[in-house]
């Protein structure tokens, strides 16, 4: 059996050379348009490492999403999401990165990504698309409240959204896979 030390001895160069291949990216849009799990896709492909920031606020917190928004309220979570993504940016070790549907929509954020040289990617899909998932979905989200007010937030984020450097047009017959495939030959041109 290889030691510990021999498994990374092999497998760190591999990955340093195909991560280096590529300019980091973050992923960006509305709840339920499939961030994490083409980001989840993406970073398999690359073989990179990749973080949800939802998850890692949640991790530094110590409390889900729900619980911090009850308990703390949206400020005290967008502080966090805010230096969250700057820790794991600076962490230099994350290639590919799902934001929270709200954190691009923060002039603070979306300043830190330029800054960091991460290419910025949003994922475009249909209002109806995201509802349906978000309401498939058991994961809490405090900001999905009704149908309504949920499509009131879609419109209005719609033109920071805009701001990505890339735009990819989501449909519900694409994988994650697909769109991650779509993701890397739009950062390669291949
Ligand atoms: C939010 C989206 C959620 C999470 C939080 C706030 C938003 O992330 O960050 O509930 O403001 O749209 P997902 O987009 O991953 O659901």
């Amino acid at each position: 059996m290889p030691s510990d030390n021999h498994h990374k001895s092999l497998s760190k160069p591999e990955t340093l050379q195909i991560r280096t291949n590529f300019q980091p990216i973050v992923l960006l849009g509305f709840m339920g348009a499939g961030k994490t799990s083409v980001a989840r896709a993406l970073a398999n492909k690359l073989a990179c490492e990749w973080v949800d920031l939802d998850k890692y606020v949640e991790r530094k917190a110590r409390k889900s999403i729900p619980e911090i928004f009850k308990s703390l309220g949206e400020r005290a979570f967008r502080q966090l999401e805010i230096v969250s993504l700057k820790e794991v940016m600076l962490n230099g070790t994350v290639h590919v990165i799902a934001l929270g549907g709200g954190a691009w929509t923060i002039e603070e954020n979306r300043k830190a990504v330029a800054e960091n040289n991460f290419l910025s990617i949003w994922l475009d899909a249909p209002f109806k698309l995201c509802w349906q998932r978000v309401t498939n979905e058991d994961a809490n989200r405090p900001l999905a409240v009704n149908e309504t007010a949920a499509r009131k937030l879609f419109d209005l984020r719609r033109g920071i959204y805009e701001q990505a450097t890339f735009k990819i047009e989501i449909k519900p017959e694409n994988s994650p896979e697909n769109i991650a495939d779509q993701i890397i030959s739009l950062v390669t041109g291949r």
